[in-house]
């Protein structure tokens, strides 16, 4: 059904000198991972746009870690398992909030700087949290601030090498080991393979599906069509957190309004003025963010409005100043003080929860794959991430998998020929599903169809009719040769976004039930006896796996 590439390795024009790692992906898990590999190692980080263009450089709310008493790694894990709805693996947990703390220490090495109140760190909450362990920076500038430092700091590194601009479309295995990536360099419009023998593909998200969504345009799930193609497996696909404040400025364009505003004490009113989270869960505005969203849609629709407000008009406004300068300055801009005016907020697709299956060393089930990040599925956010728990898993898988790759690195030396011999093997065998090329519709056009049809079939609520015609809609073009004959940039993400919605609805049909952030009309209720498991897609089957 889908070709196993997107460009014909054939069509190569260059091998490249071989590297012992090659990183996809500039984010803080890319970044930190590169970073640590490359005190011993050579790394490449080949990148699809500019080095700091990353998810991580958009959060803002912070990065959560138990590092201050009577806060401790035990109820930081309690908060992750509840938010998660039964379907977090305990150990992944596990290992994400132990290891937290010591990141945080890592980070500060790097030189970021947290904001500090009273000589300590600023510790902040968030939804689903039940104690202050949100650090962040600049305010609400805590992603741009880890992100300029990773940069600043991988730069300074004489054993990385960058390819910014670098679409990866495919990566290259033998016998089921990785030998190598297959590359475009858009500035050059030039295809190349890069012999390595590990890959860490740290390439971000999908929110690029949705036609409402925080993410930048790079996430167009690239990560997870190739990791697919080439046989690993996508677990927990189903489950897309949608963020509950999302705010459209004058231009149309969307800017996220981070959780830590209700954090620090902002309520969500319905259309009328009314406070809506009330009486829905103890935490009222900072119940985990799935239960916010399902509220916020009922309430919506009942009052046939498209939004919400979000209201901090009874916060200090010295407080606001300090803790949001960007949203203040984002606000101003359209003509709103936050300290004065209720803002309009809605809902947008933010999070992938699940991903490229990984197990704790970061190892898919590809040897020499690795995956971190939002790209992976870890098994510690379950069916809905705990808020600012995304950069913190991202610091810590990464970590654990600089640990795994540096011991193996350190007894093995790499077979430079052989892995060459196999890019020829590979090379050699008779591509027959890239298909010819001929002209294509209008891609922007596709695009927007799949973007519109993926928000009203597969986006917060789902039901059987809503997912069969996406899944119809998908099969009319997964299998459009001219599709796969067109050699651009973007008809070759337009497959890969066609390529993870096709998995994305798969398990939602899959899974007749509603928990976290997969909730279907049709099937309200959460089925622990048949769904408490992990929905697992790997060379066109389905497998399932039981929660560790
Ligand atoms: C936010 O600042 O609200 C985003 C935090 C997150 O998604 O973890």
């Amino acid at each position: 059904m889908f070709p196993r590439y997107v460009l014909n390795p054939k069509s190569f024009k260059k091998v490249t000198g071989y590297s012992n790692c090659i990183v996809i992906g500039s984010g803080i898990a890319g970044l930190s991972t590169a970073i640590n590999l490359s005190k011993q190692h050579k790394v490449k980080i080949l990148t699809k746009s500019t080095l700091p263009e990353s998810t991580t450089w958009y959060a803002q709310g912070g990065i959560a870690a138990a590092i201050k008493k009577p806060d401790f790694w035990k109820n930081h894990y309690e908060d992750t398992i509840e938010a998660g709805q039964g379907l977090c693996d305990s150990s992944a947990v596990k290992i994400l909030v132990r290891k937290a703390p010591k990141m945080i220490e890592k980070l500060i090495e790097f030189g970021i700087n947290f904001d500090i109140s009273s000589g300590e760190i600023s510790l902040t909450t968030e939804g689903g949290h039940s104690f202050p362990r949100i650090l962040h920076a600049g305010g609400d500038a805590t992603g741009e601030e880890i992100e300029k430092k990773l940069v600043e700091n991988a730069k300074n590194s004489k054993n990385i090498e960058f390819y910014p601009n670098y679409f990866v479309t495919d990566i290259l295995a033998y016998k089921n080991r990785v030998i190598g990536v297959m590359g475009l360099d858009t500035d050059k419009n030039l295809l190349e393979i890069h012999p390595c023998s590990y890959i860490i593909l740290a390439s971000g998200g999908i929110g690029q599906l949705y036609e409402l969504t925080t993410n930048p345009e790079i996430s167009t799930g690239d990560g997870i069509a190739m990791a697919y193609r080439a046989g690993a497996s996508i677990m927990d696909i189903e489950f897309i957190q949608f963020h509950p404040t999302v705010f459209k400025t004058k231009d149309g364009s969307l800017f996220l309004i981070s959780e830590a505003l209700r954090g620090e004490g902002a309520y969500l009113r319905d259309c009328n003025g009314k406070r809506f989270m009330l009486n829905k869960h103890p935490r009222a505005e900072l119940a985990p963010r799935d239960i916010v969203v399902k509220e916020m849609v009922r309430v919506m629709n009942e009052s046939q409005c498209h939004y919400v407000y979000l209201d901090a008009t009874h916060l200090p406004r010295s407080m606001l100043k300090i803790r949001f300068p960007n949203i203040i300055s984002k606000l101003k801009e359209n003509g709103l003080d936050l300290k004065k005016d209720l803002i309009k907020v809605s809902p947008a697709a933010h999070y992938m929860n699940g991903g490229v299956k990984t197990g704790h060393d970061g190892l898919t089930d590809i040897e020499g794959l690795y995956s971190c990040g939002e790209v992976a599925a870890t098994g510690a956010h379950g069916a809905n991430r705990l808020a600012s728990n995304s950069l913190i898993e991202g610091l810590v898988y990464g970590w654990n998998i600089y640990k795994d790759i540096n011991k193996k690195l350190k007894r093995e030396t790499a077979d430079k020929n052989n892995i060459k011999k196999n890019i020829e093997k590979v090379l050699a065998k008779p591509q027959t599903a890239v298909l010819k090329e001929k002209k294509i519709k209008d891609i922007d056009k596709i695009i927007s169809e799949l973007r519109t049809i993926m928000s009203e079939n597969v986006g917060i609520l789902r039901d059987k009719k809503g997912l069969l015609e996406a899944r119809d809609f998908i099969e009319n073009y997964v299998t459009n040769k001219d599709l796969y004959g067109r050699k651009t940039k973007k008809a070759k993400e337009l497959i890969n976004m066609l390529t993870v919605a096709k998995l994305i609805i798969n398990a939602a049909r899959i899974r007749k039930e509603s928990r976290g952030t997969h909730q279907r009309n049709d099937y309200p209720q959460k089925d622990n006896k048949n769904w408490k498991k992990h929905i697992i897609q790997k060379n066109g089957k389905i497998f399932y796996k039981e929660v560790e």
